[in-house]
């Protein structure tokens, strides 16, 4: 990343007919303010996923393989929020890399956007036991990263994933076919609830509803 600043950098001075020997000395950091506060973002949330790998704030440390944090671009304007790792997360460290994930990058990619346009995390970073739905206690000792990674990021959009993200993030209690595809806000952010891709795999025909409900989404950003 400091490399693709540096060489637009150097591009920009060559058009403005500076000489390359005004560059600042190699230990000099070049002093653009977003390429300071893009290193801090991710040494920040590099941080918090230590954290979060090492966590056992909860009974899921005992049979979760690691802690997963998130994938994706930290500095894109949408934030997907999930419910929790499932198996193939658990052994990958990742989220969304499982069967549900490959058709969620599907999904995204037929509207346009690839990994380096969104950030996806999940509301409970360990996973529950044969992928149940994470219990209350669970999601609120795993709470205080998702506020941290919200907080820092700041993204313009956030998408959640089914039931259990939606109500968390939304406080809610309503059901998935009455938030779906309408925007809500979350301190001010607009959230956008969609169906879970898992659950898509399961009920296929519900696909063109969420095709319905990306449109939305595309329009937004
Ligand atoms: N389902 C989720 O909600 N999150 C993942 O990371 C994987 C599957």
């Amino acid at each position: 990343m400091m490399h693709k600043t540096l060489k637009r950098r150097l591009e920009l001075e060559k058009l403005m007919g500076i000489d390359s020997l005004l560059l600042s000395p190699p230990n000099e950091q070049p002093k653009s303010e977003s390429g300071g506060d893009k290193l801090s973002l991710e040494k920040k949330l590099a941080e918090i996923e230590q954290e979060v790998r090492r966590c056992n704030k909860c009974e899921l440390s005992v049979t979760r393989t690691q802690g997963v944090f998130a994938r994706g671009c930290p500095n894109s304007p949408l934030m997907i929020i999930g419910e929790a790792p499932g198996g193939d997360e658990d052994k990958q460290g990742k989220p969304f890399v499982g069967r549900a994930g490959k058709l969620l990058d599907k999904m995204l990619l037929a509207i346009g956007l690839d990994e380096s346009d969104y950030y996806i995390t999940n509301i409970v970073k360990s996973r529950p036991p044969r992928n149940r739905d994470p219990l209350r206690g669970e999601i609120e000792a795993c709470r205080p990263y998702l506020n941290s990674q919200i907080e820092l990021i700041k993204p313009k959009i956030i998408v959640t994933l089914g039931l259990p993200a939606s109500n968390t993030l939304l406080e809610n209690n309503m059901s998935m076919g009455d938030m779906r595809g309408r925007w809500f806000k979350y301190n001010d952010i607009p959230v956008l609830p969609i169906y879970h891709p898992a659950y898509l795999l399961r009920s296929p025909g519900k696909k063109s509803v969420v095709w319905e409900d990306l449109k939305k989404l595309a329009a937004a950003l």
